[in-house]
């Protein structure tokens, strides 16, 4: 054999394994998704989301407290309005007696040290569950800059109620800008971040979450707003322009289908931090996959993470997050 030939002699301990990786995964690393109801006693399951659960905002010390002893230090919030009144311009998405309002107040309060991020959307509150506003002449056409205007309204108002940071996951364009003027003119530029889903991708990997937000579009589809999963070209230029118009941080999602796509953003916004988000679907197929004997759940888990970190992520939005809390030592 040549000496060039030799490569296990790098990798033969477990701690010579650690160092082949750049970064390593850490408990910093991972944000958790969590479903906020406006039944203030609620705790269920979702059924399409194996050990993930809609919860009432009293019920948020007893949730939270043991993951944040474990090292818990990031959330991101979905409301999900069951008894509201919504309507075709989503107005109960910033009712400051709300689920997501109210859960950030609570949270701010029993977890000083936790990172509290919120989903900007309106899908959760509109009466015909699109994520912007339409032209109300039923021509079905949506209005850009109005949906923008109002996305923009709602993300000033979660970062009024003490959001560390806001994330718009509408895909209409022209948002990011009209977010960050807002937090500009509102006077919390400086103390709330924008994290962008840059590159969300028309999935099909959301089902599970459609059903446990509830926010399946009434009619149509998203196709319009969220990227066609082939179009490399148009999320290399989605990341580029939520850099231009002010974006802290870039996402990329679902995250295993689309790691040329991580890959590109790491490239292309290398001075911004990086979140993929392993979505629903993503999550239930791991899981599915661990209960049907394919593999191991731990080892799959880690080897989609760590594919997420290899490919440029400095930060996961995962439902994983709790297991990881206890697999991994910081
Ligand atoms: C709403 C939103 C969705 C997800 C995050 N925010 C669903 C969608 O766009 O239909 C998906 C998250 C997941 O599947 O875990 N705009
Ligand atoms: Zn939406």
């Amino acid at each position: 054999m040549e000496i060039s030939s030799v490569l296990a002699g790098g990798y033969h301990h477990s701690l010579a394994r650690s160092w082949q990786a750049k970064r390593q995964l850490t408990k910093s690393m991972f944000m958790y998704p969590i479903f906020i109801t406006d039944d203030p006693d609620a705790h269920v399951e979702i059924a399409s989301l194996p050990g993930q659960a809609r919860w009432g905002v009293n019920k948020l010390e007893g949730f939270l407290g043991p993951l944040v002893k474990k090292g818990l230090q990031s959330v991101i919030l979905f409301g999900v309005p069951l008894k509201c009144n919504k309507d075709d311009r989503g107005t109960p998405a910033d009712d400051p007696d709300g689920p997501v309002i109210s859960a950030i107040r609570v949270l701010r309060k029993l977890f000083p040290d936790l990172y509290i991020a919120t989903d900007v959307c309106l899908c959760e509150y509109t009466s015909h569950g699109h994520c912007g506003l339409f032209r109300p002449d039923s021509s079905g056409t949506l209005l850009p800059d109005e949906s923008a205007a109002r996305i923009a309204e709602v993300a000033l108002a979660y970062a009024r109620a003490g959001a560390h940071c806001v994330a718009p996951s509408d895909m209409m364009d022209g948002r990011i800008r009209a977010i960050k003027r807002a937090l500009m003119e509102g006077g919390y530029a400086n103390r709330c971040t924008l994290m962008s889903y840059s590159a969300k991708f028309a999935s099909a990997l959301y089902g599970p979450f459609r059903d446990a937000a509830g926010s399946a579009p009434a009619f149509g589809n998203r196709k319009c707003y969220q990227l066609p999963p082939q179009g490399k070209g148009l999320a290399r230029r989605a990341i580029q322009r939520d850099v231009a118009e002010g974006a802290d941080i870039v996402m990329v999602k679902p995250a295993l289908p689309y790691l040329d796509v991580i890959q590109d953003a790491a490239q292309l916004a290398p001075d911004h931090p990086l979140a993929c988000y392993q979505v629903s679907g993503e999550y239930a197929m791991v899981v599915a996959g661990a209960r049907a004997g394919v593999y191991d759940l731990k080892t799959m888990a880690f080897e989609t993470s760590e594919s997420f970190v290899r490919a440029g992520c400095t930060l996961i939005l995962s439902y994983f997050t709790p297991q990881f809390l206890d697999w991994l030592e910081v």
